[in-house]
């Protein structure tokens, strides 16, 4: 439905440019003045007469939403989309897109940033710095642990996963990778790393960075099991979601010294922290903004805005996760 003859499509929240002007050509579009967190209930009800909506991650998509009449297409500006049940997407015709590809790089050298950040304490230093509390240089001032020789083990070896084990090479660290669906051939070969069982991974691992997607098989993959396995001076970094690491057991590896330290820019309820993380100073805590390059983000808003604007002209939008809907 329209009022202008394009199609009518609900722009969630504010993206970067191109994605604006890409959408516009190619539909009407609704957009909220502000960066709104909207239950279900209250998306539906400003997606009622739109064929598409373009969300971000944290706009749940289910059922209630996927219902509303005469809607056509998701398109997420996010690679992850744990928020849209595409089942129900595509039980009812709805097609579901994503953004892959375009934030691998800036993702991995996050991923990187916190394992430095962490192992060698630079958030903690800054602030003991800048609070006048640097007298004069010591022996055993702020020791950290060091990244190069370590073991790096990367559990789910896709894109992102594979770009941190490249990143690895050059602090000549050892590789270690846990992925259900191991590499191949020369894949494998060139980055050097090793696949092993978790288990393994856990047990021999200075740094464990997690890159998987939230599914119901991943879900607390992290949790007071793991956390024993392993060693005393582990370092977990999580960028990938929340809720793959028990928040509670985490907090509880790290008051009890099972493990050194994490850096974390996803949480299991986000916005939300566990509490018992803030006071910790072996933690490092980012806002969900490993992809958040300006080019990066800006890639994302134009091929999500991509995405729609294909959608709603008829074709088959590139990213596409559901195609049974678009034969
Ligand atoms: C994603 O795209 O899924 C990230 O979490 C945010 O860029």
């Amino acid at each position: 439905m329209s009022t202008g003859g394009k199609p009518r499509v609900l722009l969630m929240h504010p993206i970067l440019d191109p994605g604006p002007a890409i959408l516009a050509e190619a539909a009407e579009v609704l957009s909220f003045p502000s960066n709104l967190s909207l239950d279900e209930a209250s998306i539906r009800r400003a997606a009622e007469g739109c064929v598409g909506i373009v969300t971000l991650l944290k706009d749940p998509v289910r059922e209630t939403v996927l219902s509303t009449p005469g809607l056509k297409i998701v398109s997420n500006v996010a690679v992850g989309f744990d928020n849209i049940d595409v089942p129900a997407a595509t039980a009812h015709k709805v097609m579901v897109t994503n953004t892959p590809g375009v934030l691998d790089d800036s993702t991995s050298d996050f991923a990187f940033a916190l394992l430095m950040a962490t192992a060698r304490r630079v958030v903690e230093a800054d602030y003991f710095t800048r609070s006048g509390k640097y007298k004069g240089w010591e022996i055993d001032l702020m020791l950290g642990h060091d990244v190069h020789d370590a073991t790096l083990g990367i559990i789910g070896i896709g894109r992102i996963g594979r770009g941190v084990a490249h990143r690895a090479k050059g602090f000549n660290m050892r590789v270690l990778y846990f992925d259900p669906n191991p590499l191949v051939g020369e894949a494998a070969q060139q980055l050097g790393a090793t696949g092993v069982d978790l288990g393994r991974l856990l047990a021999e691992s200075d740094f464990i960075s997690v890159h998987v997607p939230l599914t119901k098989e991943t879900l607390h993959l992290i949790s007071t099991p793991q956390f024993a396995l392993m060693k005393p001076n582990a370092i977990l970094i999580n960028t990938s979601r929340g809720p793959v690491v028990d928040e509670a057991a985490l907090v509880e590896a790290l008051k009890a010294h099972k493990i050194a330290g994490a850096g974390l820019d996803v949480y299991e309820r986000e916005p939300a922290i566990h509490p018992g993380l803030i006071p910790l100073p072996n933690v490092v805590l980012a806002p969900h903004i490993a992809s958040g390059t300006i080019r990066t983000r800006s890639e994302m808003s134009a091929m999500a805005a991509r995405n729609m604007a294909t959608a709603v002209r008829g074709g088959r939008p590139p990213n596409l996760l559901n195609p049974e809907v678009k034969r």
